[in-house]
C-alpha cells in the first residue's frame, strides 16, 4: 500500500511530466511556425517521451494500490526568441525535473518506501540522458551560430529522431 505522502508526491510528479509534455509540444508548434520541421519533430518526440513518463507514474500509483488524481496542467509559454533560447529553456527545465526526481527519491528513502525508490531509479538514469541530449543539441546550435546552411543541416539531423517506446511499455508491464 502506498503511503499517503508518497502518493501525493507521485501524483505531483505525474502532473509535472504532463506539463513537460505540454511544454515540448508548445516548443514543437513554435518551431513549426519558424519553418524548422526537424526541430519541431525533435520536440514532438520529446513530448511523446514525457507523456510516457507521466504514464509510468500513472501505472505505478495504480499498481501500488494508490489513487491517481489528475490536476490542472499549467499553460506553457508559446514563443521563444531563437532555437538557442528554446534549447536553453529545455536544459534548464530538465535540470529542474532532475531536482524533482531527486526530491522524490529523498522522500522514498525517508519513508523507507523501497518499491518507490526502486521505481524512481529508472528516472534518475533517464534524467542523465535528458540533460545530456538537451545539452548536446544546445552545443550544436551554438556551433552553427548564424550560419543559415548549418541550421538547415541541423534541422535535417533533428528530423531523424523517432519515438521508440521502451520494451516494457510495449508489453504493457509498466
Ligand atoms: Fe520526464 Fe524530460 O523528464
Amino acid at each position: 500500500m502506498l503511503n499517503e505522502q508518497m502518493e501525493k508526491a507521485l501524483n505531483e510528479q505525474l502532473n509535472a511530466e504532463m506539463y513537460s509534455s505540454y511544454l515540448y509540444l508548445s516548443m514543437s508548434a513554435y518551431f513549426q511556425s519558424r519553418d524548422l520541421p526537424g526541430f519541431a519533430n525533435w520536440m514532438r518526440v520529446q513530448a511523446q517521451e514525457e507523456l510516457m513518463h507521466a504514464m509510468k507514474f500513472y501505472d505505478f500509483i495504480n499498481e501500488r494500490g494508490g489513487r491517481v488524481k489528475l490536476d490542472t496542467i499549467e499553460g506553457p509559454e508559446v514563443e521563444w526568441e531563437s532555437p538557442q533560447s528554446t534549447f536553453e529553456h529545455v536544459l534548464k527545465h530538465e535540470q529542474k525535473v532532475t531536482g524533482l526526481i531527486n526530491g522524490l527519491v529523498d522522500k522514498a528513502i525517508e519513508l523507507k518506501d523501497h518499491a518507490s525508490n526502486n521505481f524512481l531509479q529508472w528516472f534518475v538514469d533517464e534524467q542523465v540522458e535528458e540533460e545530456a541530449s538537451a545539452s548536446d543539441v544546445l552545443q550544436k546550435i551554438k556551433l552553427v551560430g548564424s550560419d543559415g546552411s548549418g541550421l538547415l543541416f541541423l534541422d535535417q539531423e533533428l528530423g531523424k529522431r523517432i519515438f521508440t517506446p521502451p520494451a516494457s511499455e510495449q508489453e504493457g508491464t509498466q
